[in-house]
């Protein structure tokens, strides 16, 4: 047996003059309702704020988000020389205005803008979604007051969206056609799309990666019957691709799939999360317009530049300049071959993992992560033919103790009974990982298997989030 010998006691650190200061710190809580009187020692604050924050789930086994998990050291750098920049002074910092031109241009590069296109970064996708809104709202607006017709009753159609159109439908007065999901139809159809536009109708929202269960909506198909459409009646209806997901995948990992982008001249504007699969930090979106005059000129305010002035359109002000810096870096970091590395590893990992998922006794894959199908998500349900003492709500609950999250959640319209389950593959869930995730999977099957789990409350008070 090997000798072991203890390391030596470490020296005692030397009394100073804050320790009375330190200890009282340690004894009683942080201030929760008084704003403090006296400041504290910031080694201390720091210590024990970051050991509060250990209460949080951690990052690397939240299979739940979207949202990059993983940045580079060189990422974390650019992020600390940011840290003061306001990306709103065009003046000041004319460099990182110029980095986000750049970004800009390869996105419309990307996305296939036919000419000059315009665009932005926001927040996220969901700022970028309501300023894709807004310009459509304003287009469809001048259009009816120019042929004389009422501007009060304007709509959108969409399939199941995500939050965020929800928030811009209700913020802007708009009516939401959500054509709801049935079992035989998870994404909208054409037909189904047909059937719900009008002269009213702002514009149609696939979505390249669903929320739900990140399947593509297919945009081309949709665009094709809205051709057809303005062929037989004279109505031009306009698409918006909600490609928060879907934008930083497709063009890399399934560039032969029909066209989805601005080479549908139907396609008037795009959005993309920086900070999902563009895999710059958190607070950063893109959202482009196909062309200059799809983008009203009274949305724009100006900020002066250089002296001269640039134009802008945004909802907030001041804003981060970091997460635009990090996506640059990415941008030329990875180039078009690096995005397919490693969303095509992501692909890879979300498949081996379906198809161990599959084997499980009951247990229904919806979406396995085929990049020609939608993003790297595996996403499951049960069927329905037998009591297995145990639901998907169990199984995230379960997951959970081990650090995992999993969430279980319904689907909308005839699906909304239905629990569903969805991970997640993203640069930082490695095959190593996956397989302590299906071992664990495994495993708490076989203990719902010894202790059935008792029945509670209905699935909607159940969900776990879901970040629908
Ligand atoms: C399809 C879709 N659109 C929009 C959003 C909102 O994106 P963000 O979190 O960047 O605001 C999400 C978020 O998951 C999404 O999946």
């Amino acid at each position: 047996m090997p000798i072991h010998r203890s390391s030596s006691p470490a020296a005692p650190s030397p009394a100073d003059n804050s320790d009375a200061a330190m200890v009282a710190l340690l004894t009683r809580p942080l201030p929760r309702d008084q704003f403090p009187v006296q400041p504290s020692q910031p080694d201390m604050v720091f210590q024990i704020l970051s050991e509060e924050l250990l209460l949080d789930g951690n990052s690397k086994q939240n299979l739940a988000t979207f949202c990059q998990t993983w940045e580079s050291p060189q990422v974390h750098q650019l992020m600390d020389l940011a840290i003061d920049k306001n990306l709103i002074d065009k003046d000041e910092y004319p460099q990182t205005a110029e980095i986000e031109r750049r970004c800009v241009n390869l996105l419309a590069d990307l996305w296939n803008a036919p000419g000059e296109a315009v665009g932005c970064s926001t927040v996220g996708s969901s700022e970028a979604s309501m300023l894709g809104g807004m310009a459509a709202k304003w287009r469809w607006r001048a259009r009816q007051q120019a042929a004389g017709k009422p501007t009060d009753r304007p709509n959108m159609v969409c399939g199941s969206v995500q939050i965020c159109w929800k928030k811009f439908a209700r913020y802007w007065d708009i009516e939401l056609r959500e054509i709801e999901m049935t079992s035989d139809r998870l994404c909208i159809t054409p037909e189904s799309v047909l059937e719900q536009v009008d002269e009213n109708t702002i514009f149609v929202v696939p979505t390249l990666g669903v929320t739900y269960h990140g399947l593509y909506e297919d945009v081309a198909a949709i665009s094709r019957a809205l051709d057809d459409l303005q062929a037989r009646t004279g109505l031009d209806v306009p698409i918006h691709v909600d490609a928060a997901s879907g934008g930083f995948l497709a063009p890399f990992t399934s560039p032969d799939r029909t066209p989805w982008d601005f080479r549908l001249e139907r396609v008037k504007s795009i959005n993309a999360s920086g900070h999902k699969f563009g895999m710059a930090p958190l607070g950063v979106g893109w959202v482009l317009w196909r062309e200059p005059q799809d983008l009203p000129d009274d949305l724009v305010f100006h900020v002066s530049y250089l002296g001269g002035d640039m134009p802008t359109f945004q909802i907030n002000f001041s804003r981060p300049a970091g997460q635009v810096i990090a996506q640059y870096y990415d941008f030329v970091r990875f180039g078009r071959a690096g995005y397919a590395a490693v969303h095509g590893s992501c692909h890879a990992i979300a498949q081996a993992c379906a198809a161990e998922i599959a084997k499980l006794d009951g247990f229904s894959i919806i979406h396995d992560g085929n990049a020609d199908r939608g993003i790297p998500a595996v996403v499951w349900t049960l069927t329905d033919d037998a009591d297995r003492g145990f639901t998907l709500y169990d199984l995230a609950d379960r997951l959970r103790m081990r650090g995992w999250q999993v969430p279980a959640y319904p689907f909308t319209g005839e699906l909304a009974g239905t629990a569903f389950q969805r991970i997640l593959v993203k640069r930082d869930f490695t095959r190593e990982m996956a397989d302590l995730l299906l071992a664990d999977i495994h495993q708490a099957v076989a203990h719902f298997q010894e202790h059935p789990a008792a029945p509670r409350q209905p699935p909607a008070e159940r969900a776990s989030y879901n970040h629908l």
